[in-house]
């Protein structure tokens, strides 16, 4: 076999998209084009994220967005880079950000089929500490002819395409999927490429960790207090579980699927659906889980079935190893 340590035929992300795409019967390459695009902007951000600290990135950009988020610089600029790059590709008729209030059109003669959902830098509240942040997106196709509406941009998370996140750890990578299982790609900075390094990862049937913001117990339903007290005080003489909260969804979410466990941000007395929005952050990450193996739930239904209302609606999010969530789910059902 070959020992050299430098791999001759690399399966870079761009060359994985394309060959998927060159399997599908009249694909035209606009999804390839559009996540190749996508992908250019994530590259670009992760190279922000590193120099930050040397490019005056840190800090607040002055403005709050619609869902009451002081934005930062990084946030502001990594918006610019997703948009400007994906009307560049030629693939997109509308978008949804986080940072924009209503939908963004994509000029008339830059169109074509693709709605992108995305959450252009995930974990804003950790830049200025140098913990791990992320993006996340969804691409749907529209499904109407015409001109575009909001309406296009209103689908559930079970038509999804393709979905996916980056995230800015201690090495960049990329989990991607569009619907045949989950793929890692990790950024060689050398090259400047996305190398394919796990193939259809699968989550463990169940985990070790759980993973929530426990501070807000006081605010919780009965059933997640309780369930989080099983958690540390098992009574079947299990050990009890670890606990993991990072504060950036990405981050925490790449740990569930690579170790296992159960990540939850559930509704509270402050905030009754929960914090994370549907569109750009719940429905990405439901997709990548379920793809994984794992379970997307709000408590009562799966996230990827809820019909959404308004671009930046939020709902309650629990997702993980099959086994743990559906544990919290029997503890739902006993508070009923
Ligand atoms: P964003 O930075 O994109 O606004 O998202 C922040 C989200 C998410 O990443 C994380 O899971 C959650 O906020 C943390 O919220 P708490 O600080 O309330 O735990
Ligand atoms: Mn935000
Ligand atoms: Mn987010
Ligand atoms: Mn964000």
């Amino acid at each position: 076999s070959d020992q050299s340590v430098f791999d001759v035929d690399v399966w870079t992300l761009t060359r994985f998209v394309m060959e998927k795409g060159r399997k599908v019967k009249g694909a035209t390459g606009e999804l390839t084009q559009l996540i190749n695009s996508l992908l250019t902007a994530i590259k670009a951000i992760s190279s922000a994220v590193r120099k930050a600290g040397l490019n005056h990135l840190q800090g607040l950009a002055g403005q709050v967005n619609v869902t009451g988020d002081e934005q930062k610089k990084l946030d502001v600029l990594s918006n610019d880079l997703v948009i400007n790059m994906l009307h560049a590709s030629y693939g997109t008729c509308l978008m949804v950000s986080e940072e924009n209030e209503n939908v963004i059109y994509t000029p008339a003669e830059k169109r074509g089929k693709y709605i992108v959902c995305f959450d252009p830098l995930d974990g804003s509240s950790n830049i200025d500490c140098l913990a791990p942040i992320g993006t996340i997106f969804a691409i749907y196709k529209r499904a109407s002819d015409g001109e575009p509406t909001i309406k296009d941009a209103l689908q559930p998370g079970n038509q999804i395409v393709c979905a996916g996140y980056a995230l800015y750890g201690s090495a960049t990578v990329v989990a991607i999927s569009t619907g045949t299982g989950v793929d890692f790609f990790m950024l060689d900075p050398a090259i400047g490429e996305f190398i394919l390094t796990d193939r259809n990862v699968k989550i463990k049937k169940k985990g070790k960790i759980y993973s929530i913001n426990e501070g807000y117990a006081k605010y919780f339903e009965p059933a997640v207090n309780e369930y989080i007290k099983h958690k540390k005080y098992p009574e079947d003489g299990s050990a009890p579980y670890g606990a993991r909260y990072v504060g950036s969804m990405v981050s925490d979410i790449h740990r569930t699927i690579a170790y296992g466990g159960i990540f939850m941000y559930p509704a509270n007395e402050k905030s009754p659906k929960g914090k994370l929005r549907l569109l750009y952050e719940c429905n990405p990450i439901a997709f990548l889980i379920e793809q994984a193996g794992g379970i997307a739930t709000t408590g009562t239904q799966r996230v990827l079935d809820i019909i959404p209302e308004g671009l930046h609606q939020r709902a309650p999010f629990v997702a993980g190893s099959p086994d743990d969530v559906e544990e919290y789910l029997s503890f739902v059902k006993k508070q009923k």
